[in-house]
C-alpha cells in the first residue's frame, strides 16, 4: 500500500475543508481525485505532501506518517501543486539543478539530462522558465516533481489550463511515468479520469461520495438508468411517452424526436417500439446512449 489515510479531517478557521475522509492507494495504482471546486482535492494533497498539517485523523505514505515522519515522506513523494509555482526568472537547468540541490541529489547532473529526457523538454531547455509556453511549463513541474525518483507522485490539477495539444502530451507523459510510480492525480474533468485512471474518488464538500475502479463506478452508479433518443414520423407527447413502463421522463429535443429516460433491469428500447406500433408511429431512429462519467458525476456532486 502506497497511501493511507485514515479519517482525515480539516477545518481552515471556521471552514470545514475535509471532513472525516479514508481513503487507501495501492503501490502503482494511478487513482484520480475527482471533485467540483472547494471539494477539498488541494487540502488533502497538501496534507499528503507535509506542506499543511490535518487538523485530526492520520495518513502516512508507504507506512510514514505525515505529521511525525515529514522527511521521510518527502523523500518519497513528488509533488506538483497547482498552479505550479515556478521561477520565472531561472534557466530550466538551472532550476532543475537547484531543485536537485535541495533533495542533496549526488549525480544530479545526469539526472537532470534524464529528467529532460523523459519530460520531453530537449528543445526548451535552454530557456528561461518564463519564456515557456504553458504545456512546457507543466513538463518542468513534472521534472521536478520527478527528479529524486520518488515513489509516488501527487499532482493536483496537472491539467487545468492547457490547449488540447498539450493536454494530450502532459495526460500522455502520465500514463508514461504512471507504469513504474504510484500517481494520484486531481481533476474535476471526467474525461481525464476515463483517459488516465484506474480509479477514481470522488469528492464534494470534504467528503468522499464515490471509490472504485472507473469502469465499475461508470456501471453500478447507472445500472438501471437508461437514455433513449427517438425520433417518430409524426407528433406525440411527453405525457404518453410516460405511460411506457419504467419510463419517468421525456423531454422534446426537435421537431419529433425524443430523449427518454428510464430507470429499468431490462432494455426498454422494446417497449419504445410496441409504444410507437400502439400509436400509429413509425420509429425512424432509435439510439441507446453510454452513460459517462460525466453524468455520474454530476449525479454524485449536485
Ligand atoms: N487557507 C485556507 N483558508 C481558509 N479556507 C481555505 C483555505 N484553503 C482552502 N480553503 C477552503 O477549503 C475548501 C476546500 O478547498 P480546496 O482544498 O482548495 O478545494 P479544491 O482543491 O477541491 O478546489 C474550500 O471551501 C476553500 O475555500
Ligand atoms: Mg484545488
Amino acid at each position: 500500500m502506497s497511501i493511507k489515510v485514515t479519517n482525515i479531517s480539516k477545518i481552515y478557521g471556521e471552514q470545514k475543508a475535509l471532513n472525516d475522509v479514508s481513503f487507501e492507494v495501492n503501490t502503482g495504482e494511478i487513482v484520480g481525485f475527482l471533485g467540483p471546486n472547494g471539494a477539498g482535492k488541494s487540502t488533502m494533497m497538501k496534507i499528503l505532501t507535509c506542506f499543511i498539517p490535518q487538523t485530526s485523523g492520520t495518513a502516512t505514505v508507504f507506512g510514514f506518517d505525515v505529521a511525525e515522519q515529514s522527511l521521510e515522506v518527502r523523500k518519497n513523494v513528488g509533488y506538483l501543486p497547482e498552479h505550479n509555482p515556478l521561477y520565472l526568472d531561472m534557466y530550466v537547468k538551472e532550476y532543475l539543478e537547484f531543485i536537485g540541490g535541495l533533495h542533496h541529489l549526488k549525480n544530479i547532473n545526469s539526472r537532470i539530462a534524464e529528467m529532460i529526457e523523459m519530460t520531453g523538454l530537449q528543445i526548451e531547455q535552454k530557456k528561461k522558465i518564463g519564456a515557456l509556453s504553458k504545456g512546457y511549463r507543466q513538463r518542468v513541474g513534472l521534472a521536478q516533481a520527478l527528479i529524486h525518483d520518488p515513489k509516488v507522485l501527487i499532482l493536483d490539477e496537472p491539467t487545468t489550463g492547457l490547449d488540447p495539444n498539450q493536454l494530450e502530451e502532459i495526460r500522455n507523459l502520465i500514463i508514461q511515468v504512471g507504469k513504474e510510480k504510484t500517481v494520484m492525480l486531481s481533476t474535476h474533468i471526467m474525461q481525464e479520469v476515463e483517459a488516465v485512471c484506474d480509479r477514481v474518488i470522488i469528492v464534494n464538500n470534504g467528503q468522499i461520495v464515490a471509490n472504485d475502479k472507473t469502469s465499475i463506478i461508470q456501471k453500478t452508479q447507472t445500472q438501471n438508468k437508461q437514455f433513449i433518443t427517438v425520433e417518430f414520423d409524426k407528433e406525440t407527447s411527453r405525457n404518453s411517452l410516460k405511460t411506457i413502463t419504467d419510463v419517468y421522463d421525456a423531454k422534446n429535443i426537435s421537431g419529433n424526436s425524443w430523449q427518454i429516460e428510464a430507470l429499468s433491469n431490462k432494455d426498454i428500447r422494446t417497449d419504445i417500439f410496441q409504444f410507437a406500433v400502439k400509436n400509429g408511429l413509425i420509429v425512424l431512429t432509435l439510439h441507446k446512449e453510454e452513460q459517462r462519467l460525466e453524468d455520474v458525476f454530476k449525479h454524485l456532486t449536485k
